[in-house]
């Protein structure tokens, strides 16, 4: 039971931080490195979809809250590794057959 509490207290608080100072929500990522098409991350949709900010900004994922700090690659993606943590036809769209769904041309 006391568990229980910490938990949900702990996920309230997490929800309230999210809302304070929501960057990622409200704010899209153009990665532009790509010849086939630049990438737009919104993070509008991905706070809607995703828990936490922790689930995408911790060790081993994409650690900081800075733009270009991970090199992100299809082969990454394709490993199950950054993006494609999510990304593999069960969280997420899978990479694979769907380039147009990130890539977008312009
Ligand atoms: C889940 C989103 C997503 C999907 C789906 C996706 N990509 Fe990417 N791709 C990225 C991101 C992010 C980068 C990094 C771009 C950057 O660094 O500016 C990237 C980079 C690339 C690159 C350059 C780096 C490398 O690995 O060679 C190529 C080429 C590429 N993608 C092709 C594709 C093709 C072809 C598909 C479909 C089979 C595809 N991508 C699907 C997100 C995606
Ligand atoms: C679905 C994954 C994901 C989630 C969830 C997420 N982020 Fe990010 N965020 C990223 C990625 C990817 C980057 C770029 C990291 C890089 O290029 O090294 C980033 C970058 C950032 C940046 C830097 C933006 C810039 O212009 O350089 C900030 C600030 C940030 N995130 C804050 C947050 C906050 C606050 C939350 C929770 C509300 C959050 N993020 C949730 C994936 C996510
Ligand atoms: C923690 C899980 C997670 C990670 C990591 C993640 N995504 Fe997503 N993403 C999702 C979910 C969930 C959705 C919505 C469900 C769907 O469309 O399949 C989504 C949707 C998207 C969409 C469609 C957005 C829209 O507006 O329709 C794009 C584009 C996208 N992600 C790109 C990326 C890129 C690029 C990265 C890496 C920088 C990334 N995602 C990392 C979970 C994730």
């Amino acid at each position: 039971m006391r568990n229980l509490i910490i938990v949900i207290t702990a996920t309230s608080l997490a929800l309230l931080a999210s809302s304070a100072f929501a960057v990622s929500s409200g704010k899209t990522l153009e990665f532009k490195g790509s010849e086939t098409g630049v990438v737009i991350f919104d993070g509008a949709t991905h706070k809607e979809a995703v828990a936490s900010c922790k689930d995408c900004h911790k060790e081993g994922l994409f650690p900081k809250m800075k733009q270009g700090t991970v090199k992100i690659t299809m082969e990454e993606i394709y490993a199950g590794r950054l993006c494609g943590v999510c990304h593999n036809g069960q969280k997420a769209f899978e990479a694979k057959g769907n380039c147009e769904r990130c890539h977008v041309k312009k």
